[in-house]
């Protein structure tokens, strides 16, 4: 795998910082440090602004086709390199190398989208009586993004490409645990976008994440994160009053209902559901409500899937769970294990797997607790690849229980039949809902979450009026006649 053994922070269009401070970036299976990165701090952060918004009137006067040749270029470079980037995630973060590629996939058609949808971005205008009025979107100027670790190419993406294709000019901190694969696009959007309109500083959150939410330059901040994080991120804009689109946790409901025709493949993408991303998923399908006429069967097929689920190291193409991104979450996993164990009934796994020449790695077994929506396994985003399985019966008490969480970002139903499948969506408090198919993203489909899932949508269209403001401009054609004199 080539990379640099250090990276610095991309400030004005150079690879440059003040500090000497350094983080490593370590192999998430075996602990080996791949490369160190400059641990950015109060003085990478200001620099980052000020150059973002010395380059933004330029950037916004650019025309939005030029904008959008610019992204087109970054999706063409993660193409080209969708190898060796997965490469460098599934070390850095532990991910397998069988589900990156859709990771790059996704991304891609990120930039591809948002180049688009840029040209067809309209304000509005008419002909008024004695005038015109014309609405002009306008980018706000400076944004300060903040993303973490589970998926940093998608992430980047939502990030950046919307903000770019509107005309805002960008500081983004990727997060300290996953930074490599950042990095690295940095160097190619270096080359690319005029200076200082994308900048990256590496570093932590209470740091350079906290020095960029309370910058006074910064016009919007985006997050995703913790819920944990995103009200402090919040709070932040609240006290500069600018806006804040956030993207946070989630605890989503996975209804199975007992008309489903084939019960092997929905078996199959319950547990996908579950535990694609080693479980690190805000959108993980961790809540799965079995009808009580089918559950017998239905929990017997979805044990042995689990049983079946590869684990092992993130680069053997064969493997389908890999390791959680550190030894801090493999801790709070097997916490929430533990706490299973005594709330519920433990079907199978709840242990960690070592795998040979990767023992720092934390492997966690595909695991299934049967329980009730009330405990706190059930309640809480664990974050790895643990599954809560909540038997019901009456329509009306499995949708109560599907809503009683404080998130509300993804669902899913798994039916044959559509008016069922339209009921239970119109019922269900989260901003997505798939119909027999998990996690079926599609560029342009409105994402975000209700409750404490987040505010704003992205990866559609409506993203870019979060990365911009509308300015009225009225023509009157004469000054009107005198009303005083
Ligand atoms: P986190 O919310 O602390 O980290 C996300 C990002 O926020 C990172 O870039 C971090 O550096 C930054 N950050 C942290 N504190 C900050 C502050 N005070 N000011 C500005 N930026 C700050 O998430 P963490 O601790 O890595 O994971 C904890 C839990 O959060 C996970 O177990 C999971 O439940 C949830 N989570 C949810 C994600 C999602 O996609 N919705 C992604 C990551 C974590
Ligand atoms: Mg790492």
């Amino acid at each position: 795998m080539t990379t640099d053994s250090h990276y610095l922070p991309l400030i004005n269009g150079e690879f440059t910082a003040f500090t000497d401070e350094t983080f490593p970036a370590a192999e998430a299976a075996t602990g080996k440090q791949l490369a160190t990165i400059t641990r950015s701090g109060k003085a990478e952060v200001n620099a980052a602004v000020a150059a973002a918004k010395a380059a933004f009137p330029a950037w916004a006067a650019t025309p939005a086709a030029e904008r959008a040749r610019l992204l087109l270029k970054v999706a063409d470079w993660l193409e080209e390199n969708t190898a060796r980037l997965v490469e460098i995630d599934a070390r850095d973060i532990g991910r397998t190398v069988f589900e990156l590629p859709q990771d790059y996939r996704q991304a891609i058609g990120q930039y591809r989208f948002f180049a688009a949808a840029i040209l067809t971005h309209d304000g509005w205008n008419n002909v008024v009586p004695g005038g015109w009025a014309i609405a002009k979107r306008e980018p706000y100027g400076v944004v300060g993004q903040i993303i973490p670790w589970n998926v940093p190419a998608i992430m980047v993406s939502f990030k950046l490409a919307p903000a770019l294709a509107a005309g805002n000019t960008v500081v983004l901190k990727p997060d300290e645990n996953a930074s490599l694969s950042t990095m690295e696009l940095g160097r190619y959007l270096a080359e690319i976008f005029p200076p200082g309109v994308v900048n990256i500083v590496p570093g932590f959150g209470e740091e350079a994440g906290a020095a960029l939410t309370a910058h006074p330059d910064v016009a919007k901040l985006a997050f995703t994160g913790s819920s944990e994080v995103g009200r402090i991120i919040a709070h932040a804009g609240a006290a500069r009053l600018v806006p804040v689109s956030l993207e946070l946790g989630g605890k989503s409901p996975n209804i199975v209902f007992p008309d489903i025709e084939d019960m092997d493949a929905v078996v199959d993408n319950t547990a996908f559901a579950a535990t694609f991303c080693n479980g690190q998923s805000c959108l993980a399908g961790t809540r799965l409500f079995v009808h009580d006429e089918i559950y017998p069967e239905f929990m017997a097929k979805l044990t042995d899937a689990f049983q079946r689920i590869q684990v092992g190291s993130p680069l053997d193409p064969a493997t389908r769970l890999g390791c959680l991104i550190s030894e801090k979450q493999g801790e709070r996993v097997m916490q929430y294990v533990e706490t299973g164990k005594n709330e519920a009934n433990l079907v199978t796994g709840g242990q960690r797997v070592e795998v040979p020449g990767h023992e720092a790695g934390w492997f966690v077994a595909p695991t299934i607790f049967e329980t009730t929506n009330n405990t706190r396994i059930a309640q809480e985003e664990i974050f790895g690849p643990v599954l809560s399985v909540i038997r019901w019966k009456d329509f009306d008490t499995m949708i109560h229980e599907a809503n009683d969480v404080v998130y509300g970002l993804a669902s899913g139903i798994y039916t044959s039949n559509l008016r069922n499948a339209m009921r239970t969506a119109d019922r269900l408090e989260a901003g997505q809902v798939w119909v027999n198919q998990y996690v079926n993203l599609v560029d342009g489909s409105p994402f975000g979450g209700y409750k404490d899932s987040g505010l704003g949508r992205e990866v559609c269209k409506e993203t870019l009026d979060m990365y911009t403001q509308l300015k009225s401009v009225m023509l009157a054609e004469q000054v009107p006649p005198p009303f005083y004199v």
